[in-house]
């Protein structure tokens, strides 16, 4: 990502009006950005702080920034349909994905969600990521390569996550395995054996006969414990002086994320029954304390 306070020429950047509504454009010296009739030069934009407020040529005020990579996935190209930022947020957190961690992911869409993991995995780390469509791939270099500037710690593979992962050269495991593509069943076989011990299977699927199917596909390879389904529902507010209210509208639905853990063979007996104790014992405190066991 470039760190430059200084908007440049090349550089994708968002104009902004009163209402927060997001204008992209990329840059270019000696061009003229049209908006309702009015203009501006690009040249009256490069050079000027990032987060700064211009005027167009009759008189309409945006301000000009840099967009965060949040705001940068809802405007960049895209292919295939991209993540929400509400479960790009997630995603990283719930796979525990840290600095230096090795991270198999698919498909790649539009890479959106590869630029949350190259985020997380930072400079250290690396991503290795299968698209099996050609076109989808290169739109997703590009919205890369336009935000992050070279990845060198990205493979990028047309490749078919449902046949196989492959572990590159040197044979190493990978530490996270997060997939974002209709059959995540079809991968996790493979999931079992591409993971390290320890490691952390993810999966995103919008429906919930596929999370059935995800979860049902993980308890049959008998190395993932402590699986784990949930959503995310954010409800953003109004806040206007004395009217303090949620907004009228949200996005009430995009997808479940799944979340298991590898573990050494053989182990997965003394999880499961360790898991049945312990919500037992939840059971019985909730009881003891007179609440609902279930909340
Ligand atoms: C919903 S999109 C992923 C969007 C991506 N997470 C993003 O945020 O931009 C699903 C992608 O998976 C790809 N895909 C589907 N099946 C696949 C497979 N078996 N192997 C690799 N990629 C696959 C599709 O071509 C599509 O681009």
């Amino acid at each position: 990502m470039r760190a430059m306070s200084q908007l440049s020429n090349g550089e994708r950047i968002h104009l902004v009006d009163q209402k927060g509504r997001h204008y992209a454009l990329t840059l270019k010296a000696g061009e003229t950005y049209q908006f309702s009739g009015q203009t501006i030069a690009h040249d009256a934009l490069i050079g000027r702080p990032d987060a700064t407020m211009v005027t167009l040529s009759r008189g309409k005020k945006m301000l000009a920034l840099r967009p965060t990579l949040g705001d940068y996935v809802l405007k960049m190209p895209r292919g295939a349909q991209v993540l929400y930022p509400k479960d790009l947020a997630l995603i990283p957190m719930w796979a525990d994905v840290y600095p230096g961690a090795r991270v198999f992911e698919a498909g790649t869409g539009s890479g959106a969600l590869t630029m949350a993991l190259l985020r997380a995995v930072g400079p250290r780390g690396l991503v290795v990521t299968y698209e099996m469509r050609e076109d989808f791939a290169r739109t997703a270099l590009q919205n890369i390569d336009r935000y992050m500037g070279p990845v060198p710690n990205l493979v990028s593979l047309r490749k078919n996550a449902y046949e196989g992962i492959e572990l590159l050269d040197d044979g190493v495991p990978f530490d996270r395995v997060v997939l974002d593509l209709p059959e995540p069943w079809q991968v996790i076989p493979h999931a079992a054996k591409a993971l390290r011990s320890g490691g952390i299977y993810e999966s995103f699927v919008p429906t919930v006969p596929q999370v059935m199917q995800t979860v049902e596909a993980l308890e049959r390879t008998t190395v993932f414990a402590m699986v784990e389904t949930f959503e995310t529902l954010l409800r953003t507010w109004s806040v206007q002086g004395r009217s303090v209210r949620p907004d009228h509208r949200m996005v009430a639905h995009s997808g479940f994320i799944t979340v298991a853990r590898k573990v050494e063979a053989g182990l997965l007996d003394f999880v499961s029954r360790r898991e049945a104790e312990s919500e037992g014992t939840r059971e019985e405190a909730s009881a003891n304390m007179g609440e609902e066991s279930s909340r």
